[in-house]
């Protein structure tokens, strides 16, 4: 008779999108393998995230490799796991966190827990023969709205824009297959449009697949992108978000931002935003300001009056999110799983959010592989939006095509968020 009691946990370094090492685990139910899964990892990263683990040997891939996270898989998380239920997702995962020992998974590595903690779940998913999003939430049934960054500055370029992401949004569509025709049209004019004004080596892209222009200012991108969404004729259904990722362009020392070779204090950038809603169609806007800026926060989301998502604010962590709710900063989590470092403590953070009103965005990391674990997570969040980068190269498509695919079983159960993206419960 089988049972759902794992037999073995095995780990290996694969490589991720940049082409540094990431972890891969296996989780082995009596003797077979049933669940896999990869660590995906940031580069504009937030101070608070759980720690990931590298070698720093660098003679081993400059000092990026993961063999220690993987020893630490296949020896300690291991043995302490053999035998034990993989349906018992909490315990596990409470489990490597005991394990571990220290309060940001630095002994282990958030990397080597991950992995195991994702692995787990996808293997309970085919012991139960259930896909992952209906084993995790047997009432999903939202389709999310894509945001599509298509034009990239910040840490994940090598231009001069500091607003590391401009987003198109499809909230017009009726479906994600509507949604990817439509924002795929438009990247193919806002390429016919880039090349015009900046030639051919201007579609480089960055690390989410988004255009690397060399623009300037704050302007030309919306600008840019808005005369692609005209001429590719859907005016009535994009609107706009942005990650300014705004930590990175702080100097913390003079405490001013620096945007577009001019210092701003809070106030006049908050100023800025302002204008810049009220000229563009911005619905949703992450990190708008400073990691450790609140009291900022709260300002700024009373003021503009649109979805303000907290990253690196909140790094998915129900500590940081708890201190943002009380103060009212932000509205938003986006919920980035390896920046906690367990799937039990970031649908956590998914559910705290939820009770107090504010919305959830799934999200990719810049280091991804082909691994679409995070499409079932917005699916069985019911969250309604996912940032999962252009469509360009396969690390990003495996997390749309994988969307068409939930979109297709769920049949006339999904419905696709729309334009209720931030609040669609
Ligand atoms: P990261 O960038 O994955 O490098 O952190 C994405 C983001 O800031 O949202
Ligand atoms: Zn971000």
């Amino acid at each position: 008779m089988s049972t759902s009691r794992i037999s073995d946990i095995r780990a290996r370094q694969i490589i991720d999108c940049r082409g540094w090492p990431t972890v891969q685990a296996d989780v082995w139910v009596d003797g077979r393998l049933m669940g896999r899964a990869d660590v995906p990892a940031g580069r504009s990263t937030g101070s608070h995230e759980a720690h990931e683990l590298r070698d720093g040997d660098e003679h081993w891939y400059r000092g990026l490799g993961v063999e220690k996270a993987v020893k630490n898989v296949n020896n300690d998380i291991a043995s302490a796991l053999k035998g034990w239920d993989v349906t018992d997702q909490r315990k596990i995962d409470m489990a490597m966190n005991d394990l571990d020992g220290t309060p940001n998974k630095s002994r282990l590595g958030a990397n080597a827990i991950l992995g195991v903690s994702l692995a787990a779940a996808r293997a309970a998913a085919n012991v139960c023969g259930v896909p992952l999003y209906r084993y995790i939430n047997p009432a999903c049934r939202v389709i999310p709205v894509p945001l599509m960054n298509c034009l990239n500055g910040g840490k994940l370029t090598a231009n001069d824009l500091e607003i590391q992401e401009f987003i198109i949004m499809p909230v017009g569509a009726r479906s994600y297959k509507e949604a990817l025709h439509m924002t795929t049209e438009i990247n193919e004019v806002l390429r016919d449009l880039v090349i015009e004004k900046y030639g051919i080596l201007a579609t480089n892209t960055g690390d989410e697949g988004g255009f690397a222009t060399p623009m300037r200012g704050i302007h030309e991108p919306f600008e840019f992108m808005t005369r692609a969404v005209e001429r590719a004729g859907y005016i009535d259904d994009i609107v706009y978000a942005m990650d300014c990722a705004s930590t990175h362009w702080y100097d913390k020392e003079k405490k001013v931002y620096e945007l577009d070779g001019k210092p701003y204090d809070r106030d006049a950038l908050i100023g800025l935003y302002r204008e810049m809603t009220e000229k563009y169609p911005i619905v949703s806007m992450e990190d708008p300001l400073e990691e450790e800026d609140f009291e900022g926060y709260a300002l700024l989301t009373k003021e503009l009056g649109i979805q303000i998502v907290g990253d690196d604010l909140f790094v998915t962590n129900v500590e940081r999110l708890r201190q943002g709710i009380q103060q009212g900063a932000a509205n938003a989590l986006l919920f980035k799983v390896n920046q906690i470092g367990t799937l039990s403590e970031a649908l956590d953070a998914a559910e705290f959010a939820y009770r107090h009103n504010y919305g959830v965005q799934v999200s990719e990391r810049s280091g991804e592989t082909e691994d679409p674990l995070i499409s079932d997570l917005v699916v069985a969040l019911n969250s309604g939006q996912i940032k999962t980068g252009m469509p360009v190269r396969g690390e990003r498509t495996s997390k749309h095509n994988r969307i068409l695919q939930i979109e297709e079983e769920l049949g006339t159960a999904g419905t696709y968020a729309g334009r209720n993206f931030a609040k669609p419960a």
